[in-house]
């Protein structure tokens, strides 16, 4: 450990010491950590992993700077059924999240940490979403005593000294954030390399922004900056002071000439947002370049003038790696090979990581994400997977080929563009552009993907998603949809609104588009058309571009098939119309009055 007195705040705000002790006295753990975030005190505590058995140190040579951790089998993924909105009405939170009486889960919370950190660190780390000192950056504090949570936040979010000068500013809000792995230690007992409860609590206060979250260490339910506070706690911020939080990456295109055009964009889980975050323009798009500014959440606010900027207010991606390859997003790869932490992928005997999708030969042998000794002949036996369908990377985003060159810039970057997407076989049309700001919030409130075999439920149905944002939206949804609808009031000039779909098939089930670098065309007919410059055609769902609308160069590409991709089934239209009144029924109390109209002017124009 450093040679610092780690026990010593680090802050004299009496906000701050007072909370910390109070919690302390409630939590009771064996000793506190302030956390200054400098790279000796992230090696020390990884060094410190290595020796509990919770990291394995990768091979140097092949993965310098990387940690690989396995973690409990019952702890894989963000546990949504446990994730609650504890606002003081029931009302506010709204049909689509869960939702406790306040003041009945206080009680719960505090019988629950009650002791929870006896025998570990209490860790007090504070965090900012945003570059430091961004108009646009908010502050929390974490207190954890899981070490990995430390050391992936320091990848995730800016923390340390720095944010605890922030905080001494004392105009500056700070989230209160209290996590624990909710599995003391008694004297002398043994710990476990990844502590977890198998009673799990995500819990948000959203008039009092405050986070509590029990039981798990992984990924959206442990570390807090991310899903609990820069989505659920922010979106209830952001509509109270006029921004938006959103589950969206953002990129800019750069032109030939040097124009740049940025970009955001929310898709559903599984539909290839690091991947298109990430785009590497087809070699006929010579002098074309796509920059990453973000590849999951983007805040956005009206500047002075009106124009609406985002900022990324990660530091780093957490990505999905099963299906990661140099071929797939060789950015995303340059991004991990250094300084990343790896779990529940599969281990090598070299020492480095593998996972399905990230070379065509799978090594011959390795360990997999429990430890189990793995081999392709066993997996084509039992099927058996190396790495967990839910296994990450932990990587900065400064390491990323593309991260733009404009990141970081306190006052963000200009939105001129939004665009929606989803995985639909049928219906929805490679691209197609809203007719206007609140058609478009329309195209937002109804998106959806198909759920796929893997998941519960009749594959091919769709689930609604509105703007991705059904897991993450702190507040009632037909509110959120109002507040998208009133932003048109504080824009001078609004963002163009798009939907894409990669993912529509033929009869036979072949995928119409060949997606990935080949996006590039679709993107630059966005730009073009945000930009006022390129054509399109006006049909009953929004405008569309022709098949000479399209850069085809260096892609042969037949205008039968395009035909089918962007074909308007006015047939399939009436069930997809007929599908949005589900989920609309159930917000139907705090719909905007806008959206209902929407709905009645695409039936008229069905
Ligand atoms: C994520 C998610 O992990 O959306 O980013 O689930
Ligand atoms: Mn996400």
């Amino acid at each position: 450990m450093s040679r610092r007195d780690v026990s010593k705040p680090l802050s004299t705000n009496p906000h701050l010491c007072k909370w910390v002790q109070k919690m302390a006295e409630l939590t009771q753990p064996a000793a506190i950590h302030w956390v200054d975030g400098s790279l000796e005190e992230y090696e020390a505590l990884c060094a410190q992993m290595v020796e509990a058995g919770t990291f394995i140190k990768l091979n140097e040579q092949l993965w310098p700077g990387c940690y690989y951790a396995r973690s409990d089998a019952s702890d894989v993924a963000r546990v949504e059924d446990r994730t609650y909105i504890c606002s003081l009405s029931r009302d506010s939170a709204g049909p689509t999240n869960n939702w406790v009486d306040p003041f009945e889960m206080r009680r719960k919370l505090k019988t629950l940490f009650a002791g929870s950190m006896a025998g570990r660190t209490m860790y007090v780390l504070p965090f900012s979403m945003g570059p430091i000192g961004s108009p646009m950056a908010q502050i929390g504090v974490q207190l954890t005593d899981s070490p990995y949570v430390v050391v992936n936040m320091r990848i995730m979010a800016r923390i340390g000294l720095p944010v605890y000068r922030e905080i001494e500013r004392d105009s500056k809000r700070v989230v209160p954030c209290l996590h624990s792995v909710g599995v003391p230690l008694r004297p002398g007992q043994k710990d476990v390399p990844w502590p977890c409860n198998p009673e799990k609590y995500i819990v948000h206060f959203p008039e009092s922004r405050e986070i509590w979250s029990y039981g798990s260490g992984y990924g959206g339910n442990a570390l807090l900056g991310k899903k609990c506070f820069a989505l659920r706690i922010a979106s209830n911020m952001a509509r109270d002071e006029g921004w938006m939080a959103e589950h969206m990456l953002i990129l800019g295109v750069e032109n030939p000439q040097g124009e740049k055009t940025y970009i955001a964009a929310a898709f559903p889980s599984a539909c290839g947002k690091t991947n298109f975050a990430m785009l590497v323009p087809p070699a006929a798009f010579k002098g074309w370049k796509v920059w990453t500014v973000g590849d999951d959440i983007a805040w956005l606010r009206p500047d002075a003038n009106g124009r609406l900027r985002a900022i990324n207010p990660e530091a780093g991606f957490f990505g999905v790696a099963p299906g990661t390859s140099v071929k797939t997003n060789p950015n995303a790869m340059a991004a991990l090979a250094k300084n990343t932490i790896f779990t529940n992928v599969a281990l090598t005997p070299e020492g480095g990581v593998w996972w399905e999708g990230m070379t065509e030969t799978p090594p011959a042998e390795c360990l997999d994400w429990q430890g189990r000794p793995w081999t392709p002949a066993l997996a084509r036996e039992t099927g058996a997977k190396a790495a967990h369908p839910n296994a990450r990377f932990t990587a900065p985003a400064s390491q990323c080929p593309t991260i733009d060159p404009d990141w970081e810039k306190p006052e963000g970057v200009p939105i001129s563009a939004i665009v929606f997407g989803g995985r639909r076989a049928t219906t929805m049309p490679l691209v197609y552009q809203a007719f206007n700001w609140s058609a478009g919030v329309y195209m937002g409130a109804t998106m959806g993907s198909e759920m796929t075999a893997a998941a519960a439920g009749t594959v091919g149905k769709v689930r609604r998603d509105p703007f991705a944002m059904l897991p993450f939206c702190g507040y009632h949804m037909g509110d959120y949809f109002r507040h998208w609808i009133k932003m048109q009031r504080s824009l001078t000039e609004t963002p163009r609104i798009f939907h894409v779909n990669w993912f529509r098939k033929d009869a036979d089930g072949q995928f119409l588009w060949p997606g990935f670098g080949e996006n590039m065309r679709v993107l630059k007919w966005i730009v073009d058309r945000a930009r006022g410059r390129a054509l399109g055609r006006e049909t009953p769902i929004g405008w569309q571009p022709r098949y000479e609308d399209l850069e085809w160069t260096g892609l042969d590409f037949p205008r039968e098939t395009f035909d089918a991709l962007q074909g308007f089934d006015r047939s399939a239209w009436r069930s997809e119309i007929i599908g949005h009144e589900e989920l609309f029924i159930d917000l139907h109390s705090h719909l905007p009055k806008e959206l209902v109209y929407e709905r009645e002017l695409l039936i008229c124009r069905m």
